[in-house]
Formats: structure tokens, sequence, C-alpha cells
């Protein structure tokens, strides 16, 4: 992995930042672009389908950068030798950042499974509280996390 990094840098680093790119600005961009314009869909089904359609497409295209990220972080730790810097606990609270947001992405992948078998079986109201916590707390804290993680990136870059 380290040969790998050391033969082509630039392209280990771009796959990171686009797939920090994906994730975070994907979230940013379902939460108060998609999320606020949806809300004007008068009809409850209709909204709770194309809701449910919305985050179905963004989780599955945001799971590869999830992946990547990782992979080209481990590339990254052992390509710059970072173990061997006082940069190395920047490199673990990143993460550690990474694991919690992931945890996360699960757990919200699996509420998402969950509504759309209540909306499936007619049971709208129930599917409607199963994503609510989706907007309201979940895709905001990995936001959060997320703007800390690339904030770190930036400190971890070797100027
Ligand atoms: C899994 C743990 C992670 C590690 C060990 C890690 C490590 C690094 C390192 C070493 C750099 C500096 C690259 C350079 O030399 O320029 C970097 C940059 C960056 N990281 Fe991570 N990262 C991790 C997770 C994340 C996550 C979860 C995100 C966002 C969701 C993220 C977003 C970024 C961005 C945007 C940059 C570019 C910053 C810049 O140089 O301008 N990273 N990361």
């Amino acid at each position: 992995m380290k040969e790998l990094f050391l033969s082509i840098p630039s392209l280990i680093i771009f796959l990171h930042v686009i797939s920090a790119v994906l994730w975070v600005g994907g979230m940013i961009a379902i939460r108060f672009a998609v999320h606020y314009s949806m809300q004007n869909i008068e009809e409850p089904k209709i909204k709770l389908a194309r809701t449910l359609e919305n985050l179905k497409r963004f989780f599955n295209m945001v799971i590869p950068a999830i992946l990547v990220l990782l992979i080209t972080a481990i590339m990254m730790i052992l390509g710059l030798e970072l173990k061997s810097t006082p940069l190395y606990k920047v490199a673990l609270i990143k993460e550690v950042i990474w694991t919690v947001m992931t945890l996360i992405f699960i757990y919200i992948y699996i509420k998402r499974v969950k509504a759309q078998k209540y909306f499936d079986n007619g049971e709208v109201a129930l599917a409607k509280a199963t994503l609510e916590p989706i907007a309201k707390i979940f895709i905001p804290t990995n936001i959060v996390l997320g703007l800390i993680a690339i904030f770190l990136g930036v400190t971890l870059r070797g100027f």
C-alpha cells in the first residue's frame, strides 16, 4: 500500500478528497436543498415515496465513497509515514470520526429500509416517524463530523 501511494500520491489524495466531497457535500445538498423543496409536495404519500427514493439513491451512491475514504486514508498513513510524526494523533482522531460517521450511516441505512417496509405495507405515519430522526438528528450530526474531518485534513496537509 505504501509503494502504491508513493507511486501515485496525487491520485490517492484526489480519491480521498473527491470521496469527502461526495459524502459531505451530498449530505448538505440533500438536507438543505432537496429536503426543504420536498416539503412543498402536498400529497403526503408522494412526498414520502420520493423522500425514500432520494435517500435510497444517495445512500447507495455514497457507499463506495465511504470505503474509498478509508482505503486512501490508510494508504496516506503508511505512505506519509505519519506514525513517526506528531501529526499521527490528528490522523487517529480522523479515524475515530470516520468510524462514528460510518456507524451513523449504517444505522440510518437500516432505518430507511425499515421505513420503506412500513410505507409498502401502507403504514405511512410509521414510515414518516421512522424517517424523521434521519433529517433532524443523524444527517446534521454527520455533516458536522464531516466538516471537522475536512478541517483536520487541511491541518494534515504538508505545506
Ligand atoms: C479514516 C481516517 C482518515 C485519515 C487517516 C485521513 C487522513 C488524511 C490526510 C493524511 C490528509 C492530508 C493529505 C495531504 O497530504 O494533502 C487528509 C486530507 C483530507 N481529508 Fe482525510 N483522513 C481520514 C478521513 C477523512 C474523512 C472522514 C473526511 C471527510 C469526510 C476526510 C476529508 C479530507 C479532505 C477534504 C482532505 C483534503 C484537505 C486538504 O489538504 O486541503 N478525511 N486526510
